[in-house]
């Protein structure tokens, strides 16, 4: 590309050079001298991936910038498995759910050999930047990339439906996989209260319950258990009863897959682990109903909401924050503001440290806590 000065480094309709919507990342004295620039989603998908690959690539192309498409996360730069991203390529794809790209739960560095071609391979391509979207690995991974040197130019954007990164106040993803959640929730409801029943609804929430805090208070449960605080089942009951020596003949449980009684582990459906070190969880819901019926004879019925969560199209919330960190992001990298991550503070969008994003987990805010339980029983 050439280089390009803009002289006010405001927006391009002010913009002699007339690059970009948005506030012109090509300052005064700085030269933007990119010209092929890699985008790859890693992790479990969620709901706003592919608005986040079409703002990076719509911002690009307004800059006459390449941008290549790194396909199913790191292991496209294992393999060099990648697509070149046009402006046609991502044509329609806002409210469709998934990631055109592909993803995985590769780890770069579970193999000297896989680190050394995603390094070589980066070479090759000819990239001068990489903008990484995904949550607590993919961007743990990104972070090793930059510290030791081996790809520096990275720039991320926080991805997750389980919004348990640090350094923004919310992921995209979370807000679609609260609003299913909460639907199902509802229906759940009318059912429970037509058979007298306690329902337990599980969602997703691995060691942060989030999506059960959320749901749970927006769709009015009368229980919320998260991996934060460990489950009482005499407490459970007690809660229980209390609604029921109320004339309210059903119960609504809402429990985080990743919940756990005192003194036990978290509920696992498989031992294995994945590259980086994973369990997979689920069933925390079915022998919570079962513990339930056997402590106070309730009936009880339970429903895993699962995946379900991640897939389909993303509410207007998450295609409008996915947009604006895909903007975001480009800035990053024309900025060469390497190492930072689109983030959410308030209401604006602003950058912050990857490596504070990956550092402590962000678990639910008790005081959110506190106020949902103010209608527990
Ligand atoms: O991406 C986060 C998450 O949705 C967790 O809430 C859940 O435990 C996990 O992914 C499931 O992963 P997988 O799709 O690999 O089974």
């Amino acid at each position: 590309m050439q280089a390009v000065e803009c002289p006010v480094g405001k927006l391009a309709v002010e913009c002699p050079v007339g690059k970009l919507d948005v506030e012109c990342p090509v300052s005064k004295t700085e030269v933007c001298d990119m010209e092929r620039i890699g985008v790859l989603t890693g992790g479990g998908d969620c709901p706003g991936l592919n608005a986040v690959i079409r703002a990076v690539v719509r911002a690009a192309s307004k800059n006459d910038i390449k941008v290549i498409g790194i396909k199913n996360g790191w292991k496209g730069l294992i393999e060099k498995d990648t697509v070149e991203l046009k402006m046609d390529s991502v044509s329609g794809i806002l409210p469709r759910g998934g990631t055109i790209l592909g993803t995985s739960r590769t780890n770069p560095y579970k193999d000297p050999e896989d680190l050394k071609k995603v390094i070589e391979n980066f070479k090759a391509l000819g990239l001068d930047a990489l903008i990484a979207i995904g949550g607590e690995d993919t961007l743990g991974a990104a972070n090793k990339l930059i510290k030791d040197k081996s790809i520096p130019n990275i720039v991320g954007v926080p991805k997750t439906i389980d919004n348990d990164l640090s350094a923004t106040d919310f992921t995209f993803g979370f807000d679609t996989a609260v609003n299913i959640a909460t639907e199902a929730i509802d229906r759940l409801h009318t059912t429970a209260e037509s058979h007298h029943r306690v329902m337990v609804a599980e969602v997703m929430g691995r060691h942060a319950g989030w999506i059960a805090i959320y749901s749970g208070i927006a769709s009015g449960a009368d229980i919320i258990l998260i991996p934060e605080l460990p489950i009482d089942l005499e407490e459970v009951c007690v809660l229980l009863k209390k609604r029921q020596a109320r004339g309210k003949g059903f119960s609504i449980v809402v429990v985080s897959e990743g919940a756990k009684f005192k003194d036990s582990d978290m509920v696992l459906q498989e031992e294995k682990l994945d590259a980086f070190g994973h369990v997979r969880l689920g069933g925390i819901a079915e022998i919570l109903s079962k513990k339930i019926e056997e402590k106070i004879g309730f009936e009880t019925r339970y429903v895993v909401l699962g995946h379900i969560q991640r897939g389909g199209t993303p509410t207007a919330f998450d295609r409008v924050l996915a947009t604006r960190f895909g903007v975001k992001a480009f800035e990053l990298v024309v900025n060469k503001k390497f190492g930072r991550m689109a983030s959410l503070s308030g209401n604006q969008v602003v950058d912050a440290p990857i490596e504070k994003a990956v550092g402590e987990l962000k678990t639910v805010d008790m005081k959110l806590y506190d106020i949902a339980k103010v209608f527990f029983g």
